[in-house]
C-alpha cells in the first residue's frame, strides 16, 4: 500500500476541488471517508477523514480494476512479444527475398551493358525472373510497416504501463474511464494485428529442430493450440494402430528432457496418425471405422462421437505411406478440419470443416488430388497444403484453398531429415509445423506472407 500521508494529501485535495461522490466509492467501510468540515478557531477548514482497515484496502473496487486494467496490460505484452517474435521472423525473409531481388536487378543490369545484342535465351530467362519477383515489392514495402506498427504498440503498452504505476499510487488522479478506453482500444487494434499477422500463403518451411527421438517409425505429437498462456503440453501417441495409450507430458521441456508422462488410456484404440488435440479433447479416427471420437481429457470420457459420412477407412485412402492413414484431423486459425477419401470424389481429397461439438460437418470441399499419392497434408488459414511424399526429397507441391475453392501447384520443399515421415501438422499458435520422421519429433517454422493495409486498423 502507499504511503496513507501522500493518500490523505490527495483525498484533501480532491474533497476541496471536486465532488466527493465521484471520487470515493459508494460503500464507506471499503473507503476513505470524509466525516465533517468546521472551522477551526483560525477559521481554517477541517476535515476529518478516516482511513479503511488495511484489511479493506485490498478489497476497494477502484485497486481491483486498476489491479485488473495492469493485468490486461500485461497481457498484451505478452501477445505484443509474440507479434514482435514473429514479425522479425518474417522480416528476415523479406529482408532477403529483397538482397536477392537486389541481386538479380544489379545482374540484369549487367546483362544489358556487356552482352548488349547477345545471349538473347539468358536475357530472356532473367527477366522472366524479374517479373515473377516485382510484383513481391510492394508487399515488401508493407511489411515494413507492420514492423513499425508493432514497435508502436510496443511504445503505447510501455506509456500505458508507467501511467498505471503511477495510477497505483495517485489513485483518482487520472480519468479512470479514459484510461480503460485506451486500454480497450490498444487491445482491439493488438487483436486486429495479431489475427491478420497470423493469416497468410505459406511461402517457407525453415530447417527442422529435433526436439526428440523416441518411439517407432509411425506416430503422431502435438501441443493445442487453444491450451491457456503457459500451457505448453505436449500428447504424444506412438503408432497407428491398435494403441489406445496417450502420453502427455507436463511441457515441452519435459518432452525434451525427460520420460516423466501421464498416460491416458483412449476407450478405443485409434487408426492412423491424424489425431489432433483441440481445446482440451484429443479428435481420433476409432480404428477399423470411419467414426471420429472426441474425447474430453479433462473428464476422461467421450463427450462426441460421430460417423464421419462417406469418409473411407482401413487403407482404402490412406497417404501414401499406408498405414491406415486414411482420415487426417487438423486444426488452423479457422477451427476443426477433416481431410479424406471418398468413392464420390474418385479417391481424391475431399476437406470438411467440422463443428468441433458436435463433429457435424460445417461444408466440404472436393479437391482433384488423389488421396493415395499425398505424403501428408496440413491446413494452414483455410488452405491445404498437400506434400508429393513421405521419403526422399520432399516439398509442398499442391495448395487447395477453401476460401476460393481453387488450387494451384507450388513448389516449396523441406528437409526430411531421417527420410520418413508419417505425420505433418500445423499448430496456428506456434505457427509451426509438428512432424514424425522417422522415430523423431520435429518441428519446423513456416513463413507466411501477408499483407496488411493499414486503413483496415
Ligand atoms: C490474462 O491472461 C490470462 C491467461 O490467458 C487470463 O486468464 C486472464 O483473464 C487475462 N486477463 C485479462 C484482464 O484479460
Ligand atoms: C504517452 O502518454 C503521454 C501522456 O499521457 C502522451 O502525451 C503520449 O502521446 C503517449 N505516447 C504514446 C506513444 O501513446
Ligand atoms: C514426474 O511428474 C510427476 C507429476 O507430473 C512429478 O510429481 C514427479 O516429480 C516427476 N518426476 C521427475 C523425475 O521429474
Ligand atoms: C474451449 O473449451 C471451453 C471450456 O470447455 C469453452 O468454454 C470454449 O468455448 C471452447 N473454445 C472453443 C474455441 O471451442
Ligand atoms: C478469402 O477471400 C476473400 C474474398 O475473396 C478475401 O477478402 C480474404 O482476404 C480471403 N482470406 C484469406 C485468409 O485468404
Ligand atoms: C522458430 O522461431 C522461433 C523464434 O524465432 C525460434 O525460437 C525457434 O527455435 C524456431 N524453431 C524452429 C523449428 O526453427
Amino acid at each position: 500500500m502507499q504511503p496513507a500521508s501522500k493518500l490523505l494529501t490527495l483525498i484533501l485535495l480532491i474533497f476541496m476541488g471536486t465532488e466527493l461522490t465521484q471520487v470515493l466509492p459508494a460503500n464507506p467501510e471499503e473507503s476513505w471517508q470524509v466525516y465533517s468540515s468546521a472551522q477551526d478557531s483560525e477559521g481554517r477548514c477541517v476535515c476529518t477523514v478516516v482511513a479503511p482497515q488495511q484489511s479493506m484496502c485490498s478489497r476497494d473496487a477502484r485497486t481491483k480494476q486498476l489491479r485488473q486494467l495492469l493485468e490486461k496490460v500485461q497481457n498484451m505484452t505478452q501477445s505484443i512479444q509474440v507479434l514482435d517474435q514473429r514479425t522479425q521472423r518474417d522480416l528476415q525473409y523479406v529482408e532477403k527475398m529483397e538482397v536477392q531481388l537486389r541481386g538479380l536487378e544489379t545482374k540484369f543490369r549487367q546483362v544489358e551493358e556487356t552482352h548488349k545484342q547477345n545471349i538473347a535465351k539468358q536475357y530472356k530467362a532473367i527477366k522472366a525472373k524479374m517479373e515473377e519477383l516485382r510484383p513481391l515489392i510492394p508487399v515488401l514495402e508493407e511489411y515494413k510497416a507492420d514492423a513499425k506498427l508493432v514497435l508502436q504498440f510496443k511504445e503505447e503498452v510501455q506509456n500505458l504501463t508507467s501511467v498505471l504505476n503511477e495510477l497505483q499510487e495517485e489513485m483518482g488522479a487520472y480519468d479512470y474511464e479514459e484510461l480503460h478506453s485506451r486500454v480497450s482500444n490498444l487491445e482491439e487494434r493488438l487483436r486486429a494485428c495479431m489475427q491478420k499477422l497470423a493469416c497468410g500463403k505459406l511461402t517457407g518451411i525453415s530447417d527442422p529442430i529435433t526436439i526428440k527421438t523416441s518411439g517407432s517409425r509411425f506416430g503422431s505429437w502435438m501441443t493445442d493450440p487453444l491450451a491457456p498462456e503457459g500451457d505448453t503440453r505436449v500428447w504424444y501417441m506412438d503408432g497407428y494402430h491398435n494403441n489406445r495409450f496417450v502420453r502427455e507430458y507436463k511441457s515441452m521441456h519435459d518432452f525434451m528432457t525427460s520420460d516423466n508422462f501421464t498416460s491416458h488410456r483412449l476407450p478405443h484404440p485409434w487408426s492412423g496418425t491424424g489425431q489432433v488435440v483441440y481445446n482440451g479433447s484429443i479428435y481420433f479416427n476409432k480404428f477399423q471405422s470411419h467414426i471420429i471420437i472426441k474425447f474430453d481429457f479433462r473428464t476422461s470420457s467421450i463427450s462426441k462421437s460421430r460417423q464421419l459420412d462417406y469418409a473411407g477407412f482401413n487403407n482404402a485412402y490412406h497417404y501414401s505411406w499406408g498405414g491406415h492413414s486414411d482420415i487426417d484431423l487438423m486444426v488452423d486459425e479457422g477451427g476443426l478440419w477433416a481431410v479424406y477419401g471418398t468413392n464420390q470424389n474418385a479417391g481424391n481429397i475431399v476437406i470438411s470443416k467440422l463443428n468441433p461439438n458436435t463433429l457435424q460437418i460445417i461444408k466440404s470441399w472436393t479437391t482433384n488430388h488423389p488421396k493415395r499419392s499425398a505424403g501428408e497434408s496440413f491446413m494452414i488459414c483455410g488452405t491445404l497444403y498437400v506434400t508429393n511424399g513421405y521419403s526422399g526429397g520432399t516439398k509442398v507441391y499442391y495448395a487447395y484453398s477453401t476460401n476460393s475453392s481453387t488450387y494451384e501447384y507450388i513448389d516449396i520443399s523441406f528437409q526430411n531429415k531421417y527420410s520418413h515421415i508419417s505425420m505433418l501438422d500445423y499448430n496456428p499458435r506456434d505457427r509451426a509445423l509438428y512432424a514424425w520422421n522417422n522415430g523423431h519429433q520435429v518441428l519446423y517454422n513456416v513463413t507466411l506472407f501477408h499483407v496488411i493495409r493499414s486503413e483496415e486498423l
